[in-house]
């Protein structure tokens, strides 16, 4: 492939370190920093921190060869080209993006500059976070000809990260100078070429060889806005499509239907139109209050986002109504809960809606099991096993003897379950579904009380004529 360049990713976590299995993948060296030791030391054992697919077979690919793990950001600066930034930027309690590791990660670089190099925001940043990497760089003595400040944002997503870095929609640089874009273009030459696409062991995806990522070239301005619009507008998506989900529960028709008939326009797009518990993870809440805290700052009332916080606060609410319809009360009852991360396919727990409702449910007195393919282990650190609260090794365990089972994510295991089973596993067979994985008439058919969003028959009422009809419990006589 294209001349391999020597980078630095600080920050090894979901981001960072698939940024670098994934350049080493397409030919670089990589040196990956993170001041959490035991993580850096778990990564050189050949241990994998994050749940992601392909990421193993990437690292152990390339361990030892094209990646290797350090906490020692100083000498990583020295050895690489361009360094780029990877680190969290959570959200601070006024809701802006808190940029403290930045520019802690800015100024330790700024103070090993002794050649040339390219520092990389990947982290998802404010607009003049370039300006201010750049001041900080410079209030350490390095002169302006030393160094680039250029912004390359991520638009990965938990869970099928590693295809969506290889086989990326586009590939924004936002450069300053014509030194620093070459040297960022030259990066990506394998994807870019299509080179990639037909080595061996290549990973698939959608591009190929004729069909491969677009680069587009912009201002550090205009790549940091984009990061940002884009993840607003996708949150903007999913509130949307709730609040349709509810007028649809009221009127009686099915949101399913009415997003199929939403996306089929080529203006609009089927994704991000599927409607559910609200959206959460360790992106959307806080990109969406840091991009309203943005336009605040330059002037601009971006009222719009703040309402779509609220409907996504308000969605989580809702679907807790929903429990409490189908259950009445809720001291001891056992509930059952398929799905912890904030959506299927990862281990996040970040801002989770499922951890949300489990918690709630745990203040009203609820007894829960929670099973989750790969949560379990960060899920308990923040909801130990308890009295109340469960973890299962699969589905049916978590369900046993359950008043109902709550669906909360989408891993594609809870979509495929057997519902045979799962009817005389449960308690009552009462299955309120946040994510709308079966089709409600199946599952009636199947003897369940089946909750799910927008879609007719999705919340019991006390209409003596809507109310479902409740099976006896498992085990009680059935006359
Ligand atoms: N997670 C995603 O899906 C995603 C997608 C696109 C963009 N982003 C953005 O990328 C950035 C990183 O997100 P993430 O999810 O990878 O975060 P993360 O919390 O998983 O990883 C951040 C890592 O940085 C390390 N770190 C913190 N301070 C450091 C320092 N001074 N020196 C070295 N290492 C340090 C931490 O130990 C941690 O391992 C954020 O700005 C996020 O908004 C995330």
């Amino acid at each position: 492939m294209s001349q391999p360049i020597s980078i630095a990713i600080v920050g090894s976590g979901y981001v960072g370190l698939v940024a670098a299995a994934c350049f080493a993948e397409i030919g670089h060296h990589v040196i990956c920093v993170d001041n959490d030791e035991a993580k850096v030391q778990t990564l050189r054992e050949g241990g994998i921190p994050i749940h992601e697919d392909y990421l193993p077979e990437l690292l152990n690919r390339h361990r030892g060869k094209l990646v290797e793990f350090t906490a020692d950001l100083r000498a990583a600066t020295k050895a690489a080209q361009a360094i780029f930034i990877a680190v969290g930027t959570p959200q601070s309690r006024a809701g802006s993006a808190d940029l403290s590791y930045v520019d802690a990660v800015a100024s330790e670089i700024a103070r090993s500059i002794d050649s040339y190099k390219i520092i990389v925001e990947k982290s998802t940043v404010p607009v003049y976070t370039n300006e201010w990497i750049r001041r900080v760089v410079e209030r350490n003595g390095v002169p302006r000809d030393l160094f680039d400040v250029a912004s390359n944002p991520e638009f990965l997503r938990e869970g099928t990260a590693v295809v969506d870095f290889l086989h990326a929609d586009r590939i924004v640089i936002g450069a300053a100078t014509e030194r620093s874009a070459e040297l960022l273009k030259r990066l990506y030459l394998p994807l870019t070429s299509g080179e990639y696409y037909r080595t061996a062991n290549a990973v698939p995806g959608p591009r190929a060889q004729a069909d491969p990522p677009p680069i587009l070239l912009t201002s550090t301005k205009a790549a940091e806005i984009i990061k940002h619009a884009s993840n607003a507008l996708l949150a903007t998506k999913i509130s949307f499509i709730n609040v349709v989900a509810n007028i649809c529960e009221a009127a009686g028709a099915d949101v399913e239907e009415v997003a199929r008939g939403i996306g089929m326009d080529s203006r609009i797009g089927p994704k991000f139109l599927r409607a559910g518990v609200g959206y959460g993870g360790s992106c959307f809440p806080k990109d969406v209050a840091a991009f309203r805290h943005v336009a605040e700052q330059v002037g601009v009332d971006f009222g719009l986002l703040r309402e779509v916080e609220k409907i996504n606060e308000e969605q989580k609410l809702r679907f807790f109504q929903k429990i409490r319809s189908a259950l009445w009360t809720f001291r001891g009852k056992r509930i059952g809960v398929l799905g912890l991360a904030f959506k299927g396919g990862t281990d996040d727990i970040r801002e989770s809606p499922a951890l949300d409702i489990v918690q709630r449910l745990l203040n009203e007195g609820c007894v829960i099991s929670a099973y989750d393919p790969a949560a379990e282990e960060r899920s308990r650190e923040v909801i130990p096993v308890g009295p109340q609260m469960q973890y299962a090794k699969d589905p049916y365990e978590a369900a046993q003897d359950a008043d109902a089972l709550l669906i909360l994510n989408d891993w594609q295991e809870f979509a495929e379950l057997d519902l045979a089973r799962l009817r005389y596993t449960l308690r009552y067979p009462i299955v309120i579904d946040g994510r709308n994985l079966y089709d409600p008439t199946g599952m009636t058919e199947n003897g369940f009380i089946y909750l799910s969003v927008g879609r007719p028959g999705s919340s019991q009422t006390l209409d003596p004529v809507a109310t479902h009809y409740l099976p006896p419990p498992r085990g009680r006589a059935k006359a």
